[in-house]
């Protein structure tokens, strides 16, 4: 089924009596960031945004159908989801039932490698191996473009994990209807040059954010009035950002990537009431990356709806760079990335 047309598809709902897939994607990290929803409901943003896939922290999601059950059933990390959680899974699989015009109840088993609403990309990598399990289990033949627009309704940064290496997710068009927006808004794949980056994450605290992204954003957008300002510069760090790219310039794409984030999380501090996520270990972080940099060192930082920084370098200086954070940071855990491989299918049956 082509993406243009999917969602305005009406069919009967036929019960869907058995079937199971088995989904795996990965994080990714953004480089131009996403930050504030034109759209809410159809999760469409006010801008462009634009990321790195990682090769570690998948998350593995199974779905089964259970054909006599009432309700979706949903197990994170080896425990049943309540709340939130389980609110924004079963109006995900609301989605693809009445997309496919199928119903019948779920099991959503899924496991996550990276810690949980840390501001470490875990929505992105589980709406990813969920559009992709549950489409198949629905019987939803998508193409990329449908399953990262899928995926984008789960969570916003989920459209780019659908990709591997570098994705840019479009906003479509702001001037546009948001039927227009909807069908336009996805991501595709970037060309990097000869780029052989590494990303170096300092998890300087694993625990649960104050504020979701969804709430924060939501704030951000409502009352900081250096909102504005944030999108016209994003626009232009989107621009810059694919050029450096496809020059395969790190310095460039690094200082982009850290002007962007720093921008993002000014227009988030000036919300009412402000929006902080950064802690004094992440501005000790923020330091070190400076110094390695005066001594010569690619390295450049961002951060996302939490505490913990990501430092930007090349490979083959990756071992240097975590191994100066490990030092400087005992008590943070430290992990190594490169581009990694989009959202994929392991296992389906019935
Ligand atoms: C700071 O994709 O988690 O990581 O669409 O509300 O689920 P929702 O938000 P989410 O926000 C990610 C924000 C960010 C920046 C980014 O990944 O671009």
């Amino acid at each position: 089924m082509r993406s243009e047309h999917w969602s305005t598809l009406v069919q009967p709902a036929r019960p869907v009596t058995s079937g199971s897939a088995t989904a795996v994607a990965q994080p990714n990290i953004a480089l131009v960031k996403y930050w504030g929803k034109r759209d809410e409901r159809l999760v469409l943003p006010w801008s462009d945004s634009l990321s790195m896939t990682l090769d570690i922290f998948p998350t593995t999601t199974h779905v089964r159908i259970a054909p006599d059950a009432e309700h979706d059933t949903v197990v994170l990390n080896g425990r049943p989801a309540t709340g939130e959680v389980l609110r924004r899974v079963t109006t995900f699989l609301e989605l693809v039932r009445n997309t496919a015009g199928r119903r019948g109840a779920a099991v959503v088993e899924t496991d996550n490698t990276v810690p949980t609403g840390a501001g470490l990309a875990s929505s992105a990598s589980a709406f990813a191996a969920l559009a992709v399990a549950a489409a198949t289990v629905y019987g939803l033949d998508l193409d990329a473009t449908a399953l990262s627009r899928l995926a984008r309704r789960g969570s916003g940064s989920a459209s780019r994990s659908v990709f591997g290496g570098f994705a840019v997710w479009h906003a479509g068009q702001r001037t546009s209807t948001l039927a227009e927006a909807d069908l336009n808004s996805y991501a595709e794949p970037v060309p990097s040059g000869d780029l052989d980056p590494a990303l170096v994450i300092v998890v300087v605290d694993a625990g649960p954010k104050a504020v979701s992204s969804r709430e924060a954003m939501r704030r951000t957008v409502d009352t900081s009035p250096l909102y504005g300002s944030w999108v016209a510069a994003s626009e232009d760090d989107l621009v810059l950002m694919r050029d450096a790219l496809r020059r395969g310039d790190l310095d460039a794409v690094g200082s982009i990537a850290e002007q962007n984030a720093l921008g993002m999380h000014a227009t988030m501090l000036a919300a009412r009431p402000a929006v902080r996520y950064l802690s004094p270990a992440t501005l000790e972080v923020l330091d070190q990356v400076s110094r390695l940099r005066r001594d010569g060192v690619s390295a450049y930082a961002t951060m996302d709806a939490g505490p913990n920084v990501k430092v930007l370098c090349h490979r083959a200086d990756a071992d240097r760079v975590a191994e100066a954070l490990r030092r400087s940071n005992p008590e943070s855990s430290v992990h190594v990335a490169g581009p990694g491989q989009g959202a994929r299918l392991l296992r389906a049956s019935g």
